[in-house]
């Protein structure tokens, strides 16, 4: 079955583990996964060294995803557009290939588990680094009318939009603006600030009536954002626990060929997480 593992930093908490001992359950298989903690300086050495003793795959999180992308010898269209990879799969002839499943599993948690049509919502996304650049052209794929991309810093919103490429649906605007954009379908809070400690003190005028809020993490790093999404009254409101098991069923299939049920595992995080 070979080895598995995922990278980060910190990584003790990761909940992949977990997950992809759920999937292989439904399987009946034996799987070997474990958690690699890697600092940054080391981690290009830590997954040679995986891959050389025998890894087939490698699931990698921050702060990797970048670093991931850049040592792999093929790269899937997804990885290319997002410039970063949170898979890692070796080749039979040993190469290894990157892939990128963070906008499919969002947009498969939308979409299938919450059942959301995506298809002519305005989308706000607030942040244009590396979480935002994974999954902005997915919620372009998944039908989206308009994207909107907001970042504190101008200068990355701006080169994310330049990247898309199209600028009648991809557009930026200012984050001091944010009070006069009118509302939105959809907002993504793709920004690290839930993850640092920091409130983003957003207004509460862009959630439009059937407003859906997400929120690309989930625990307590993702309670700022829904808090004041509940608070703005918006219709929907969504962590990131569902998108993190979709992703994982993507690396999951990827590397074993079947098909997991993320339904039973996202309930049992879910009663873990509230
Ligand atoms: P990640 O991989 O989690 O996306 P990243 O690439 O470092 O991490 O991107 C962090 C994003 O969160 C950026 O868009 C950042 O804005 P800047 O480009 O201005 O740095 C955003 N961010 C982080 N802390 C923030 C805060 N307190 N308020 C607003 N945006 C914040």
């Amino acid at each position: 079955a070979g080895k598995y593992a995922v990278f980060g930093h910190p990584i003790a908490h990761s909940l992949s583990p977990q997950i992809h001992q759920a999937f292989a359950k439904q399987f009946g298989l034996e799987v070997d996964y474990r958690t690699i903690d890697a600092a940054p300086e080391a981690f290009e050495a830590a997954v040679r060294a995986f891959f050389a003793d025998g890894g087939h795959g490698a699931n990698v999180t921050l702060p990797h995803k970048t670093a991931a992308f850049a040592l792999a010898d093929e790269r899937s269209e997804a990885a290319q557009r997002a410039g970063s990879a949170n898979v890692l799969t070796r080749l039979p002839d040993g190469r290894i290939a990157a892939h990128n499943t963070d906008g499919d599993g969002m947009v498969r948690d939308l979409t299938d588990r919450h059942q959301l049509d995506l298809r002519g919502h305005d989308a706000l996304l607030l942040g244009a680094g590396g979480a935002a650049h994974g999954v902005a052209w997915s919620l372009l794929d998944a039908g989206v009318n308009t994207l909107t991309i907001v970042n504190r810093t101008p200068e990355a919103a701006d080169a994310l939009a330049d990247a898309i490429g199209d600028p009648a649906r991809a557009h930026t605007r200012y984050w001091e603006d944010l009070d006069d954009l009118g509302s939105f379908d959809l907002i993504v809070n793709a920004t690290s600030a839930g993850v640092l400690g920091k409130s983003l003190n957003l207004p509460f005028g862009f959630v439009g009536v059937r407003a859906t809020c997400y929120d690309l993490s989930y625990g307590k790093s993702a309670a700022d954002f829904l808090g004041w999404a509940r608070a703005a009254n918006a219709r929907y409101v969504v962590d990131g626990l569902g998108m993190l098991v979709e992703t994982a069923a993507d690396a999951f299939e990827l590397w074993h060929g079947k098909r997991p049920d993320t339904e039973p595992v996202y309930q049992t995080l879910r009663r873990q997480y509230g």
